[in-house]
């Protein structure tokens, strides 16, 4: 390949693609990239602090990737005509990694139409019902159905003709349950079919939702036979200490995406029995699918990556090496007056400050000191760290303490 700098292949992109996607404020382009190190067109080393999105559990180029595309097993496959043993495969190791009460999963492409799903699979379950709580500062994807329930303003307000938002409640993440009772009462003549929360709110800026207030959710949907819904898209599979929330708290529907797929598109809805049997069974054609659903390079890369989160003991190590992490931040940060808290959990934390767009300040200056950040936020008043759970502790804490200098 040959040579390209920064500006050069900016300058390409910018003459075709829609000014409504690449739009990082720090001119870097990403040539390549092994574990948790990145390198940009230019020859410049960052550290990768975000591991796309945290979509990366094993960081960049795994060798689960790799060897998955190795295989030269097929690459694409026929969604929901005629199956492929990766697919098969890939259900088998995530079924038996979840809980065993969420026994039935459909495949999907992103964290949005794993949302999606959930959200059709409501309305099969309560035929009669059309009504959603969802809770602030959520984020649930930006697909129209998803939109809706994602609360974060900025995202839906040129859209709002469209959204679905006489059907969602949105309440406070803790709240009384009085409150929640209100919005079924104000969805009374719609009926409410679910109610969907992110164990840890990541996109919102890391707000932990406390193990007793999601126990007394629980309960109360069990009330009113509401389904419970966790979107663990961004928390699940390891990153927030645990496979899932769903062990401790059981829940109706559980969304998975991110760290599925290792570092390709995939996500997955999983189930109980009696409300994925409210689909109708495909006899030919079926009721939802998608040209790429279940694609096999995909599924053979997440069960490769599964493998390794679970052989790795790598859910223990984000709890471990993600409580360092923090204790690091709050001793570096502790006297900085414009930083309100650090939050967060396991590989899921936030610096917090008082003012808005703060964290997105923060991570074009940590850009130019060579370590990839992203702001989070309904304000950009956070700087999230996400990085791969298998990043090597002094990489992380290096980049920690030269965060901690750049802050000032
Ligand atoms: C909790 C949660 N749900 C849904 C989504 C949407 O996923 P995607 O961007 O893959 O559509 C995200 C993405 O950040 C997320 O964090």
């Amino acid at each position: 390949m040959t040579h390209r700098s920064n500006k050069d292949v900016l300058q390409q992109l910018a003459q075709h693609e829609a000014i409504c996607t690449t739009g990082g404020a720090f001119p870097l382009v990403l040539a390549h990239a092994q574990g948790s190190r990145l390198w940009d067109c230019d020859g410049r080393e960052y550290v990768d602090l975000c591991a796309g999105f945290g979509s990366l559990p094993l960081g960049h180029n795994s060798d689960a990737l790799r060897s998955a595309y190795a295989d030269d097993g097929i690459s694409t496959g026929m969604g929901d005509i005629y199956a492929s043993v990766a697919k098969a495969e890939l259900l088998s190791a995530l079924h038996k990694i979840m809980p065993a009460y969420l026994c039935r999963s459909a495949l999907a492409l992103s964290g949005s139409q794993a949302v999606e799903m959930a959200i059709k699979t409501a309305l099969l379950y309560h035929r009669h019902r059309r009504g959603f709580i969802a809770l602030h500062d959520s984020y649930h994807g930006l697909d129209l159905g998803a939109l809706s329930l994602t609360a974060m303003a900025k995202f839906k307000q040129p859209f709002h003709a469209w959204l679905y938002t006489d059907k969602v409640e949105h309440v406070p993440l803790g709240c009384r349950l009085a409150e929640l009772e209100q919005a079924v009462q104000r969805q009374r003549h719609i009926g409410t079919a679910a109610l969907i929360l992110e164990p840890v709110q990541g996109r919102g800026g890391m707000q932990v939702c406390s193990d007793a207030w999601l126990l007394q959710v629980h309960d109360f949907c069990r009330q009113h036979d509401i389904l419970l819904i966790f979107d663990e898209i961004f928390t699940g599979l390891g990153r927030t200490g645990n496979l899932t929330k769903a062990f401790k708290i059981e829940c109706d529907l559980l969304c998975l995406g991110k760290a599925l797929g290792g570092g390709m598109p995939l996500s997955a809805l999983l189930g109980r029995e009696e409300v994925m049997q409210a689909w109708p069974r495909n006899e030919g054609e079926a009721l939802h699918t998608g040209t790429f659903f279940g694609h096999p390079l995909s599924c053979r890369v997440a069960t490769a990556t599964l493998a390794r989160l679970v052989d790795d003991d790598l859910a223990n190590r984000a709890q471990q090496l993600g409580h360092t992490a923090g204790v690091r931040l709050q001793a570096l940060l502790d006297t900085r007056s414009e930083v309100q808290a650090v939050r967060g959990t396991g590989l899921m934390l936030a610096i917090v400050f008082r003012r808005a767009q703060q964290g997105v300040r923060l991570a074009n200056r940590l850009a130019a000191q060579g370590i990839i950040a992203i702001p989070a936020g309904t304000q950009g008043e956070c700087l999230s760290i996400t990085p791969a759970l298998n990043i090597p502790a002094d990489m992380l804490l290096q980049a920690l303490a030269t965060l901690g200098e750049v802050c000032g």
